[in-house]
């Protein structure tokens, strides 16, 4: 059996490789091993324990506000000796975090060759995402494999000069697992938490998430301001926003929208009660990579308060940035809520990320090629 270690840390890549791991279990030549950096805790054992996943080794890195350099030096020395116990054929890391670049440089400077999932999204800025489009670049330049969600992924990464016979076009993980949570849902099978949940919200709403470190300051009390004027605006509504862990989150959005009768502050949910709240909701308002890619897959307009993003494939058709300005996040909100053509139009986006068999692409690539 050729050992494959996957090596992951935040919400979004425990959602994104929980496929993987799965299509991996079931390959016949290989053996996953996980390992967690735990650059995330809490958000990150709501995933595991959904998953059924219960790590080979858990690094247990997260420290409160933890700073880029230190967190980045940690992996590094941590995950080092990991690499050298197991020796597996390959490191798998997902997307563009400080786990996915420190695990990849972990494995170069050991000689252990890297799989990337997720590769070949670009902004083009390294200031936007902030540090994602550099450890996305850079991690690219460490990789052997590249499974790359879309079209416009693969020619991104042809045009940096990897070679074509090295990039998969998979699709998104992202879908894979999405299909999975969806089944639950729709056989009933639903935790009695995420009933209870989705029963206190009888009335339309309008679903909330943001976490860019490059809006913090500002960009996320403009995003608060747009947020109050919206709930005042349209006071049949509710706003519901599970508020991401970091501080620097946590503080804008409580002290600026705590006191609003109808914005629902809650604590970040598990998977299954988010998908469930997204699939109910009447549009979305976020900065997250992974929401902006479920919400078209769920026939939900997205607005984005970013100003450039990588996932350009939905745009226009479900999915538009406002930015963090003001007025331009309550005129979109006013435009879709008022426009029923307009929200028609926007509900109808086709989903670009794949068909759900990512996972079970890579594994098969994986097995073939190891
Ligand atoms: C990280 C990733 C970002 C990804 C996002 C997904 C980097 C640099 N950033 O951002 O790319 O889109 O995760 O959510 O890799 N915290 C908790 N509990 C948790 C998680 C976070 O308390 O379960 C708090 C801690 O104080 C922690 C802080 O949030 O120090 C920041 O966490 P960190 O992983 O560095 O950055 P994120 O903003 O979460
Ligand atoms: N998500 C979740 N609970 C929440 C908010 C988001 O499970 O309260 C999921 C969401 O469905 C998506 C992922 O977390 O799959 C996105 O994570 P995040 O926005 O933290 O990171 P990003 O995708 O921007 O890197």
């Amino acid at each position: 059996m050729k050992k494959v270690l996957l090596a992951f840390g935040t919400r979004p890549e425990a959602i994104k490789m929980a496929p993987v791991i799965r299509a991996l279990e079931a390959h016949p030549e290989l053996q996953p091993v996980t390992c967690v950096t735990a650059q995330h805790r809490h958000m990150l054992d709501q995933i595991l324990g959904l998953f059924d996943i219960t790590p080979e080794f858990d690094l247990d890195l997260m420290q409160p506000d933890q700073d880029l350099a230190r967190l980045s030096a940690r992996i590094l020395e941590n995950l080092t000796p990991v690499l050298q116990q197991v020796e597996p054929a390959v490191v798998l890391v997902q997307g563009d975090t400080t786990t996915t670049f420190m695990a990849a440089l972990a494995s170069f400077y050991l000689q252990i060759p890297v799989g990337h999932i997720e590769a070949g999204l670009r902004t083009g800025d390294l200031k936007a995402p902030f540090p994602e489009e550099a450890n996305r670049v850079l991690t690219s330049r460490l990789a052997r494999w590249h499974f790359a969600p879309t079209d416009n992924n693969r020619k991104a990464l042809i045009r940096e000069g990897v070679p074509r016979d090295r990039i998969y076009k998979t699709g998104n993980t992202v879908i894979d697992a999405l299909h999975w949570i969806q089944g639950r849902i729709y056989r009933g099978e639903c935790s009695d938490k995420t009933q209870e949940l989705l029963s206190k919200f009888s009335r339309p709403f309008i679903l909330v998430t943001g976490h860019r470190r490059e809006s913090f300051g500002h960009g996320f009390e403009s995003i608060c301001q747009a947020l109050k004027t919206v709930s005042e605006n349209h006071p049949d509504m509710d706003i519901v926003y599970p508020v991401h862990l970091n501080p620097n989150v946590q503080e804008p959005v409580l002290r600026l929208l705590n006191n609003c009768p109808n914005i629902h502050l809650i604590d970040p949910l598990g998977y299954e009660p988010f998908t469930a709240l997204m699939g109910y909701s009447q549009l979305v308002i976020t900065d997250s990579g992974g929401v902006q890619e479920e919400a078209p897959a769920l026939g939900k307009p997205v607005l984005v308060t970013r100003n450039k993003t990588e996932r350009t494939e939905a745009l226009d058709a479900g999915v538009r940035l406002v930015g963090t300005d003001r007025d331009a996040i309550v005129s979109e909100v006013d435009r879709l809520l008022n426009d029923p053509p307009y929200y028609q139009q926007m509900s109808n986006a086709a989903n670009p990320y794949g068909d759900g068999t990512a996972a079970n692409q890579i594994a098969a690539i994986l097995g073939d090629e190891l």
